[in-house]
C-alpha cells in the first residue's frame, strides 16, 4: 500500500487490536475510506466485497443514508444524555419497547450497553446478583464453550474459550469459569457417529460437568446459537434441544449470546427461534444498530428483573451502569435501523439469497483444499484441510487459513480465517449479484492458494 502521511501516522502511533503486531510492524495498515452497499474501498481506491459485514455486524452495508441522517437529527435534538437515577429520553424508551416487542417470549425488559462485551459482562453480573438476591450465594459458576466467543473484558474473555485471548493475560480470571468441549462435528465427531449421536454426547458431557461440580453451584451457561469467533459454525443436530432440559433440570439459566445472530442472520429475527432455544437473558449488539452506532442489549425476563427491584429493596439501587450505556444518538440508529428492517423485510430478504448463499459455498465442496462446508441463512463456514480423503488438517504452521485470506483480499473479497475455518458473513441485504461476484472471487483465491499448499 502506498505510503502517506496517516499511513506511516497509523503505522508509528495506532495501536491494531487483535493483529499480529510483529508482522504489521512490516506489513503496515489497510486504511479503508468508504463505503458502498457491500463494498468498502481502501485508500488506494481498491474495492472489496465485505464478506464478513466488517466484524459480523453491518447488516445494511456501508453507505445507508437514513441512519446517518437519524444520527444528525438526534445529535442536533439531544446529542446526549445518560440513563442513571431514573432519567433517560425518549429514544432510549421507544428501543426499549420496540425490542421487548420482538423479542423471544418473555424477555420484557431491556438494559443497553455499547458493546457485546459490555452486554455479557452485564449478564454475568447480574446472573451472580440474581442468585445472591434469591438467596443462592452458593450457585456462581458458568459455563461457556471452548472456541465459544463472549467478549473482550475480563470477565468475558474467562467466559470465552479462546486459548491467544487469555495467555499471558492471567486469564480465565478466578475460578467461578468452566468450558465444555466445541460441538464441531466435522473435526471432533467419532468414526461412525451420527450427528445426533454426536450431539449426545456433548449433552452428556454438559451433564456429567454439572454434577462432577454440583448443579447447585452452577449459576449459568452461555452460548451462541451460531458460533462467530468459534468458527462460523452451526450446531450440530439436537443439539440444542437436548442440552436445554439438562439446564432447566438443574435450574440453571441459559444465556443466550445473539450477538452475532439477531437480527436476521440465521434466516429468522433470532439465533433461537431458528434452533429453539429458550432464553433466560439474551444479549444483542452489532446488527442492532447496523453497527452504525455502538449499542448493545441485554434482554432479561421478568423473573430477573423482580430480583433487581428486590435488589434495589436492599442496596437501595440497581448498582451498575456506564455514561454511555442507552446513549440518544445509539438509540436512534437503532430505532431507524429496526424500521428498516421491518420495512424492507429484512428477515425475508435473508430467506429469499440465503439457497444461492450457501449453494455458491457449498460449489466448493469438491474443490482439492476444502472439506466441510456448513451454514445457514447468511453465515457460513468453509474448513480447508490438507487431506480431505483422509481428513488431515494442514499443521498450524503452514497457515493455509491466513494464506487464503490473503489471496481473497488480494482479489477485492474480504473473508476471515478462523485458523483453517473461513468465515463467510455478509451484509444481510446482499444480492444474488454480488453473492455471484463473491463466488468468483474466492474461487480465484482458493485456486492461487491450492498453488502454494498442495
Ligand atoms: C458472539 C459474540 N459475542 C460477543 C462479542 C463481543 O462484542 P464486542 O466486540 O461488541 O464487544 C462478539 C464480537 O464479535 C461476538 O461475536
Amino acid at each position: 500500500m502506498r505510503a502517506n502521511h496517516l499511513y506511516e501516522a497509523d503505522k508509528a502511533h495506532f495501536v491494531h487490536q487483535q493483529t499480529d503486531l510483529d508482522a504489521f510492524a512490516k506489513t503496515g495498515p489497510v486504511l479503508m475510506e468508504k463505503g458502498d452497499g457491500v463494498f468498502v474501498f481502501d485508500t488506494q481506491g481498491k474495492n472489496y466485497i465485505e464478506a464478513m459485514a466488517g466484524l459480523w455486524c453491518s447488516s445494511l452495508g456501508f453507505s445507508e443514508k437514513r441512519l446517518a441522517e437519524a444520527a444528525y437529527q438526534q445529535m442536533l435534538k439531544l446529542p446526549y444524555y445518560h440513563t442513571f437515577w431514573g432519567k433517560g429520553h425518549e429514544p432510549s424508551a421507544e428501543l426499549a419497547e420496540r425490542l421487548t416487542a420482538i423479542a423471544p417470549p418473555g424477555l420484557n425488559h431491556a438494559l443497553f450497553q455499547c458493546s457485546g462485551s459490555e452486554c455479557n459482562d452485564a449478564a454475568l453480573k447480574l446472573v451472580w446478583y440474581y442468585n445472591n438476591i434469591i438467596g443462592r450465594p452458593q450457585k456462581k459458576k458458568v459455563i461457556g464453550r471452548i472456541r465459544g466467543y463472549h467478549g473482550n473484558t475480563v470477565a468475558t474473555a474467562s467466559l470465552s474459550g479462546q486459548p491467544h485471548m487469555q495467555a499471558d493475560f492471567d486469564l480465565p480470571y478466578g475460578d467461578r469459569f468452566l468450558h465444555i468441549s466445541n460441538p464441531n462435528f466435522y473435526r471432533e465427531g467419532r468414526e461412525g457417529e451420527t450427528e445426533r449421536q454426536f450431539s449426545a454426547r456433548m449433552a452428556a458431557e454438559l451433564e456429567a460437568l454439572i454434577e462432577k461440580e454440583g448443579g447447585e453451584t452452577i449459576a449459568a451457561f452461555f452460548a451462541e446459537p451460531v458460533q462467530g469467533g468459534g468458527g462460523a459454525l452451526t450446531p450440530p443436530e439436537g443439539y440444542f434441544e437436548l442440552i436445554q432440559p439438562i439446564l432447566k433440570k438443574h435450574d440453571i439459566l441459559f444465556v443466550v449470546d445473539e450477538v452475532i445472530c439477531g437480527f436476521g442472520r440465521t434466516g429468522n429475527m433470532w439465533g433461537s427461534q431458528t434452533y429453539g432455544i429458550e432464553p433466560d437473558m439474551l444479549s444483542c449488539a452489532k446488527q442492532l444498530s447496523a453497527s452504525y452506532q455502538p449499542i448493545s442489549a441485554l434482554l432479561i425476563s421478568d423473573r430477573i428483573h423482580e430480583a433487581l427491584v428486590e435488589g434495589s429493596r436492599k442496596h437501595g439501587s440497581l448498582g451498575h451502569g456506564y455514561t454511555y450505556g442507552g446513549h440518544p444518538v445509539a438509540c436512534a440508529v437503532a430505532i431507524e435501523t429496526l424500521k428498516i428492517y421491518e420495512e424492507r423485510d429484512i428477515v425475508s430478504h435473508v430467506r429469499a439469497v440465503s439457497p444461492a448463499f450457501l449453494a455458491t459455498l457449498k460449489g466448493f465442496a469438491g474443490h482439492p483444499l476444502v472439506g466441510d462446508v456448513r451454514g445457514v441463512g447468511l453465515i457460513a463456514g468453509i474448513e480447508l484441510m490438507q487431506d480431505k480423503n483422509g481428513r488431515v488438517p494442514f499443521p498450524a504452521a503452514r497457515k493455509a487459513g491466513a494464506l487464503v485470506q490473503k489471496k481473497a483480499e488480494e482479489n477485492g473479497l474480504i473473508i476471515r480465517a478462523i485458523g483453517d475455518r473461513l468465515a463467510f458473513c455478509p451484509p444481510l441485504i446482499i444480492t444474488e449479484t454480488e453473492i455471484v461476484e463473491m463466488g468468483r472471487r474466492f474461487a480465484t483465491a482458493l485456486n492461487e492458494a491450492q498453488k502454494e499448499l498442495l
